[in-house]
């Protein structure tokens, strides 16, 4: 492995007073394929809107490609390519519009524009449906074509958060095979979030497990199975974070208080 692409030190964000965040550490190498992972509002996504200069953190430092993000901020953004949790790409476009407007607002070259757009729409296998309006989209070809325009302008990094959530396993398979050949054959940094944990297994080199705000793991599939003596990751997530389903929210709200208290 070379150098870390992804340096965090006690990375944390405070909404009013409380801590989505809390205090993570941890580092990427170049290279790498590396698992997000934790249970609803564990603290993912907040994490990644701040790698990605999307969310201004609350205290410590990150470095992205070398480039510190509140410092250089320019160099940072055309280091990565990002996939959101929630769809962004437009309905009322094309397909190969969206790609295109993507491509003249990250700066790749005219002359390379077409010939990017079109390889990259051959690889989520939406060449056929380029001139369709994007509404009139599945959920899949949506991803698809977010994840296309996440690998646009060549990325040292692409952030992926819950790039396959609501997908069918065919298309959960096509994306992580993209993603794969990509970071094979062009050396991209994955970092990427999911609740499937079978897929973590099938791509990840290493995985971070987070929870409450706080990193309560981080190895290969294998470390982490053998410290909790499970033979699977789904089996060592819900050891380690327990069986309880998250409330949404911070907070409990006022009724759930008032109904504790009874
Ligand atoms: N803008 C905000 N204002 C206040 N609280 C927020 C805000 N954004 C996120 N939170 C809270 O921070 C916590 C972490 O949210 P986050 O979206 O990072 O979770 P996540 O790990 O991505 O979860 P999921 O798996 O559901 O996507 C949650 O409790 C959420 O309600
Ligand atoms: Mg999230």
């Amino acid at each position: 492995m070379g150098k870390n692409i992804i340096e965090v030190k006690k990375l944390s964000k405070k909404f009013k007073d409380f801590l989505a965040v809390d205090e993570i550490s941890f580092e990427v190498g170049q290279g790498e394929i590396f698992a997000f992972l934790g249970p609803n509002g564990a603290g993912k996504s907040t994490s990644i809107k701040m790698l990605t200069t999307l969310l201004r953190p609350s205290g410590g430092e990150v470095k992205i490609n070398g480039f510190d993000i509140l410092k250089n901020e320019r160099d940072v953004l055309s280091s990565f390519g990002i996939v959101f949790q929630d769809p962004s790409v437009d309905g009322e476009l094309t397909a190969y519009e969206n790609m295109y407007f993507h491509a003249v607002l990250y700066g790749v070259k005219k002359t390379e524009r077409k010939k990017k757009i079109q390889s990259l729409l051959e690889m989520v296998e939406l060449i056929e449906k380029k001139d369709v309006l994007v509404k009139n989209f599945s959920g899949g070809m949506k991803r698809r074509l977010e994840i296309a325009r996440g690998f646009l302008h060549h990325p040292e990094i692409i952030f992926l958060d819950e790039p396959t959530l609501g997908l069918d396993p065919q298309t959960r398979n096509k994306i992580w095979d993209y993603v794969k050949k990509i970071n094979k054959n062009e050396g991209t940094t994955i970092f990427f979030t999911t609740h499937y944990m079978a897929e973590v297994e099938k791509v990840a080199d290493r995985v971070a497990i987070i929870d409450n705000g706080k990193i309560i793991k981080i190895g290969t599939v294998e470390e982490i199975n053998n410290l909790t003596g499970k033979n699977n990751l789904e089996d060592s997530f819900l050891h380690l974070t327990g069986k309880n389903i998250r409330e949404e929210g911070a907070e409990p709200s006022g009724m759930m208080r008032r109904m504790a208290r009874r």
